[in-house]
């Protein structure tokens, strides 16, 4: 699905001493699967994962998605394939604080009709968001509670890759473990692909890439 050839970042160019976050590596990612990026911080998990994404332009390098060169297409057409095709779980949920769970999921969903409302209800009820918890604002969900709101916003396009960054790092054992149990589920039929520091969460993943000062020391099977 993905195919990155000599991805190369630097950031601040205008600097004399160039700082390499992606050193220029090449990677293949599947159509499908859970595939964990992993590595000590500072390593560039996340300046990949959003170079793969389109949040960033990479500095140098390819990458082509479906047969796609993202890195030629314009702002306007990165746009549009993250709407369509992308999902995006972050550290923090990232809720709209004055709306309810149901409404912060429909805030990414692509049109407004009472079926889509629908799904988003019926997709909260299967990641554990009751009825009840429906239209309570962030403030009154907890942190687990949250994050699985901002996962319900994540799939409700039916996105084709899942983008997850550290998205257990601000949860207590219990609830990394749904969330991760909930992104293994998803990357049954979609690729998920999740950046972290902390191993202990990929150990259902189907292949694991470790980074090291931006480049990729492992790339293979979970243990
Ligand atoms: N916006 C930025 N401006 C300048 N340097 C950055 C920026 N974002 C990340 N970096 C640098 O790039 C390197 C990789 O960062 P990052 O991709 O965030 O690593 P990780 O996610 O593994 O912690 C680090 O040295 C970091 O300081
Ligand atoms: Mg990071």
């Amino acid at each position: 699905m993905f195919d990155i050839k000599k991805i190369c970042m630097i950031y601040d160019m205008e600097k004399e001493e160039k700082m390499y976050a992606l050193k220029g590596f090449d990677l293949k990612l599947p159509d499908k699967g859970l595939i964990g990026i992993i590595g000590p911080s500072g390593s560039g998990k996340s300046t990949l994962m959003y170079c793969i994404s389109t949040l960033k332009k990479p500095t140098e390098g390819s990458i082509v998605y479906n047969g796609r060169e993202l890195c030629e297409c314009s702002n306007a057409q990165r746009e549009q394939l993250r709407r369509s095709e992308f999902g995006f779980v972050f550290q923090k949920h990232y809720l709209v604080p004055y709306m309810g769970a149901v409404d912060n999921v429909m805030v990414a969903a692509n049109g407004k009709d009472k079926e889509l409302r629908k799904r988003a209800e019926d997709i909260l009820k299967e990641l554990g968001i009751g009825e009840r918890e429906f239209n309570k604002k962030p403030a009154k969900l907890s942190g687990g509670q949250c994050q699985r709101v901002a996962i319900a916003r994540a799939v409700i396009n039916d996105p084709k890759v899942i983008f997850a960054d550290e998205p257990t790092a601000s949860l207590d054992h219990e609830n990394a473990y749904n969330v991760m149990k909930i992104l293994k589920e998803h990357s049954k039929d979609r690729l998920v692909l999740v950046v972290t520091h902390d191993k202990s969460i990929l150990k259902d993943a189907d292949s694991v890439i470790e980074m090291w000062d931006g480049e990729i020391s492992v790339n293979g099977e979970a243990e």
